[in-house]
């Protein structure tokens, strides 16, 4: 804290530290290849909401996945395939990444993103609403990773199959678990807030589970929650 500065300036001040620290952390431990920088382009032509995870997310995914020795692995929220992409590549040659998607549209283009990225052979996207579907994977059970980035206000009921899904040392991730602090603002703002103070009260409280959350999007607004299975 710099007592000159104005307050206006030491937010900017604050802002471009941690850009800068983002972008020599990202340079460093998340380099995007080729494959993820086209997989941004052709979002962003297919107008996709930019709201993939960030490169730094999606490695952590795969420090995750690779931890927990991951073969298998659900993502709830395909989106464009970005975060697959970095899922699929956490997982061996025998591997299996099933993402759900609602949006068929969105779908194709995941589709179109793993043949791109080259993991097709182990990254399959299901089209559905995630509460049809996760009734329907309980024979491929068990995900030894699920990544649960969907629609906000059923993560409570995501967070049900998650667990119905796992093994005990599964890893339960989600994103978006803070949103500038509205999941935590009382009464919540928003029907996403409410779904979303509900997952991270589950998983604190839920003697099955072993969680964590803390800020790691490129502002430090947003984050994730972990949480692992327990023996
Ligand atoms: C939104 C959804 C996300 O999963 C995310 O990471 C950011 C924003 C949204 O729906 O606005
Ligand atoms: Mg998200």
């Amino acid at each position: 804290m710099n007592p000159s500065l104005s307050n206006d300036e030491q937010l900017r001040n604050d802002a471009n530290t941690r850009a800068f620290i983002n972008r020599e952390l990202e340079a460093r431990f998340a380099p995007e290849d080729a494959a993820l920088r086209s997989s941004i382009i052709r979002a962003q032509a297919e107008n996709v909401p930019p709201i993939q995870i960030s490169p730094l997310q999606g490695k952590l995914l795969q420090v995750l996945a690779m931890a927990c020795g991951a073969r298998t692995i659900l993502e709830i929220g395909a989106l464009a395939g970005y975060s697959g992409v970095w899922l699929a590549r956490s997982l061996p040659p025998n591997g299996k990444l099933i993402s759900l998607e609602v949006s068929p549209k969105h779908a194709e283009i995941a589709r179109a993103t793993f043949a791109a990225a080259g993991v097709s052979d182990r990254a399959e996207v299901r089209v559905g609403p995630g509460l049809d579907l996760l009734p329907t994977l309980v024979p491929e059970a068990p995900f030894d990773l699920i990544f649960i980035d969907a629609d906000k206000d059923n993560y409570p009921h995501y967070l049900d199959w998650a667990i119905k899904l796992s093994r005990a040392g599964s890893l339960i991730v989600a994103d978006n678990v803070i949103r500038g602090g509205r999941n935590f603002q009382i009464p919540p703002p928003d029907a996403d807030a409410v779904g979303i103070a509900a997952y991270n009260r589950q998983i604190q409280e839920d003697p099955r589970l072993v969680s964590v959350a803390f800020p790691n999007d490129d502002d430090g607004m947003d984050g994730i929650a972990i949480s692992v299975v327990r023996g």
